[in-house]
């Protein structure tokens, strides 16, 4: 048995099967209690990301509590921006802040050239992951998308409007596209290595598509996303690998979103009007449930999961998953329940 067994791979060759594979985007993270276990061994959580004998139990708890069909390696998309000298540190109930946020042309400019090697620790990961799963079960790789992660380095942490941000872009246009041009190259690199170490799938996330504007989206954001999926379509060692697209809320339809190129789009859970028929025998899809919806008593999991089922059973290429990742407040014996759900249908 290899991987391309695994129902998670004929799924995203767009193959209608009787039952979709099921993973969750975090589905290793601080709602489980053998993960803050782990956790409070570090104080800075990117500290435990450079471990990657940790990396790979952490990617290893889901799989070991829920009958799932793929794993996620466990790390960060900030590893970049911290790997470019920007020094990423987590703070409890703030999240992620950057020491050197980019603040300026100047700044844009005084980024070191991305060695791909300075993220070795990743690619560890990515093989002790490899060695420990099931040879059928795939094994997905993931980045941030380009405009997610300048987002990040310009704002220098989370934020509800991202106002530095929207400021920067609309004053210094070409730095931010060399800034988005080196985060494209770096994705790029970084994906390759992940795939020479075992990544079956890769996923990017571009998590702060709902900032922008339609053409801002298309400018900022689209045009780098599909110029990384042809840059690993184009090369030998990542041609066949199939990618899957998260885009948080993106204001453009559905045949923009197809014309990145991913094999797979993965929907967020409030993209109500995203039109499975423009999208069928183009693309598989994945997620679409509100996370939310996991707060919920058990009848109404059951009612809303089996819902997505039926909206998705004649889908040729479906994968289930959450349209957003899980999040801290979430039981995980909802999850055991959710996942039972799907597998038995
Ligand atoms: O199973 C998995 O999916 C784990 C691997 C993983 C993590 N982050 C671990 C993590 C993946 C795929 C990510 C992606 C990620 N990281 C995204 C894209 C997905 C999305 O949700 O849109 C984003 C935006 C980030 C950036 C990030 N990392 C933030 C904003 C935070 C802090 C706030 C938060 O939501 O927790 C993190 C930290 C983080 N990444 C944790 C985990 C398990 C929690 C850290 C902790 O334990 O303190």
């Amino acid at each position: 048995m290899t991987t391309t067994d695994s129902i998670l791979i004929k799924a995203l060759g767009k193959q209608k099967l009787s039952t979709p594979p099921i993973w969750y985007m975090r589905q290793a993270g601080r709602y489980m209690p053998e993960y803050r276990a782990v956790r409070k061994k570090f104080k800075n959580f990117l500290d435990m990301c450079k471990n990657p004998d940790v990396c790979c139990e952490l990617a290893l708890q889901p799989l070991n509590a829920f009958n799932l069909d793929a794993a996620i390696l466990f790390s960060d998309i900030l590893t970049i921006p911290d790997a470019l000298g920007l020094e990423v540190t987590f703070i409890e109930k703030i999240g992620p802040v950057f020491n050197n946020p980019i603040r300026s042309s100047y700044d844009v400019n005084q980024i070191k050239m991305f060695d791909p090697e300075s993220l070795s620790y990743v690619y560890e990961a990515v093989q002790n992951i490899k060695r420990s799963i099931p040879a059928d079960m795939p094994l997905i790789g993931f980045c941030g998308s380009p405009w997610t992660l300048v987002a990040y380095s310009i704002e220098g942490h989370s934020s509800s409007n991202f106002k530095k941000t929207k400021t920067f872009i609309e004053n210094e246009k070409d730095s931010t596209h060399d800034l988005l041009t080196r985060f494209t190259d770096a994705c790029f690199l970084y994906l390759r290595e992940q795939v020479k170490a075992g990544a079956d799938v890769i996923q990017i996330f571009d998590s702060w598509a709902n900032l922008l504007s339609r053409n801002d989206l298309i400018e900022f954001s689209m045009k780098y996303i599909t110029a990384l999926i042809n840059a690993l379509k184009n090369d030998p060692i990542t041609t066949n690998i199939p990618i899957i697209l998260f885009s948080r809320d993106p204001k453009i339809d559905t045949k923009e979103l197809i014309n990145s190129n991913a094999d797979c789009i993965s929907l967020y859970w409030k993209m109500k009007d995203f039109n499975t028929e423009d999208a069928r025998g183009k693309v598989a899809l994945q997620g679409d449930l509100n996370p939310k919806i996991l707060l919920e008593n058990k009848d109404i999991i059951s009612l809303e999961a089996n819902k997505v089922l039926e909206k998705y059973k004649d889908y040729p290429g479906y994968i289930f998953n959450l349209g957003h990742g899980i999040t801290p407040d979430i039981d995980p014996d909802k999850i055991r329940f959710l996942t039972d759900i799907i597998r038995n249908n």
